[in-house]
């Protein structure tokens, strides 16, 4: 309603509301380095294509005569209520595509009321960008360092910021062959762009020389190798659960028997992902994961979902085939580049438009009422 007034006054969006044209967008605004470090994905791209090509294989079958005038699309995960079943995913590093950063997602999403996961790779620090969040929703994704000391730190400081939900991602202990981003030498990581810090841990930044401001090249070659090449296994999650006094979701789960094994380990929640296809080239599209995997955890824990959603339409098939909730990644970064706390609100707003009109004219009144019985596979 709001853009139709705006047509009245012979006013536009200031850019798409179709979230898949928006990276050719952002690519008109932004340096080959940031723009192919969001949009590229490992290796050949191959798993990039499948996680999109996997949605276009399920589609809706739309019920007539349901009177879905009014819609329930708020919902609660794991104790954190959201107007709809869609999250923000963590996304390091965003000053590399806006100066606000990670202050003006957390601005958005705070006005929103969606969660934002806030990476442990964020330009600004865990306490400024719990400021910026003002009374929002708080989730904090973790890379698991190596050092217990440096990971009690971090959590600490997550907890005392007002974090509530943890996510510890597991499948990027090292970075994969990410072919765009080495062709371009990791650039805006290196140069820098003034604020991207990757990392913003005391005991990480007093073991520099100069402070990562100064020197983002150290800060870089200092925090890599803290999380790279971790030798834990299962075992060694009642540590986080030591450490961590709330909900603890696990992040990159994409084979069935993971998924139980997370249950089993009382994991409150796991993110069936495959990082957006940036990590196992050739690996299964994580929408082919998700069926399996809810069918056999779903009444266990909280089974969210994320990697390659885009429009209104990829939220109700995820839902429809057992996701809680869902992870939205790069298109919220095009709404960052484009312009900052407004354009992460518009990009988000329209994926929240575009799910309740779906949900409502392929005749569904809630959420519960999406089931695989509402999609067909073609
Ligand atoms: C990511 N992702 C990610 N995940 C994470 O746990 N910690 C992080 O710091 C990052 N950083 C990051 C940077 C960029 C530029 C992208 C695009 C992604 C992965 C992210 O949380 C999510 O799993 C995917 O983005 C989901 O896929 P789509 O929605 O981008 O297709």
């Amino acid at each position: 309603n709001e853009i139709y007034l705006q047509g009245l006054a012979d006013q536009v969006p200031a850019f798409t509301t179709d979230p898949t044209r928006l990276a050719d967008s952002a690519r008109e605004i932004l340096a080959p380095g940031p723009f192919w470090y969001v949009e590229g994905g490992a290796g050949s791209g191959a798993t990039v294509r499948a996680n999109r090509a996997a949605f276009d294989r399920w589609q809706i079958v739309p019920r007539m005569l349901r009177d879905a005038t009014a819609r329930e699309t708020r919902t609660t995960v794991l104790g954190t209520p959201m107007p709809a079943p869609v999250l923000l995913a963590p996304v390091g590093v965003q000053s590399i595509v806006h100066p606000d950063a990670e202050l003006a997602t957390a601005r958005a999403a705070s006005a929103l009321g969606v969660p934002m996961i806030l990476s442990a790779a964020s330009s600004n620090t865990i306490e400024d960008v719990a400021e910026a969040s003002g009374d929002g929703p708080r989730w904090f994704q973790l890379y698991w360092p190596n050092d217990p000391d440096v990971c009690i730190s971090i959590l600490n400081r997550a907890a005392k910021a007002g974090y509530t939900t943890l996510v510890v991602t597991l499948d990027t202990w090292t970075l994969a062959w990410r072919s765009r981003d080495l062709d371009n030498s990791y650039l805006p990581f290196i140069r820098g762009t003034g604020t991207a810090i990757p990392f913003s841990d005391p005991v990480f930044r007093s073991g520099l020389a100069q402070p990562p401001e100064e020197d983002i090249a150290a800060a870089v070659l200092k925090w890599v190798p803290m999380f790279t090449g971790t030798d834990r296994s299962w075992d060694a999650l009642p540590f986080l659960r030591e450490h961590w006094d709330g909900p603890i979701v696990l992040k990159g789960i994409q084979h069935v028997d993971d998924a139980r094994r997370a249950a089993d380990a009382g994991m409150d929640g796991i993110v069936v992902s495959n990082h957006g296809g940036r990590q196992v080239d050739g690996a299964i599209a994580s929408l082919d994961a998700l069926p399996a995997i809810a069918n056999a955890v779903g009444d266990r824990l909280d089974v969210l979902f994320d990697s390659g959603i885009r429009t209104g339409a990829d939220v109700l098939k995820a839902i429809a085939l057992g996701a809680k909730a869902v992870l939205l990644g790069r298109p919220y970064v095009w709404g960052l580049a484009h312009d900052g706390e407004a354009g992460v609100r518009h990009v988000v707003r329209s994926v929240l438009a575009d799910f309740d009109l779906t949900l409502a004219l392929s005749g569904h009144r809630s959420l519960a009422e999406a089931t695989p019985d509402s999609l067909v596979r073609v």
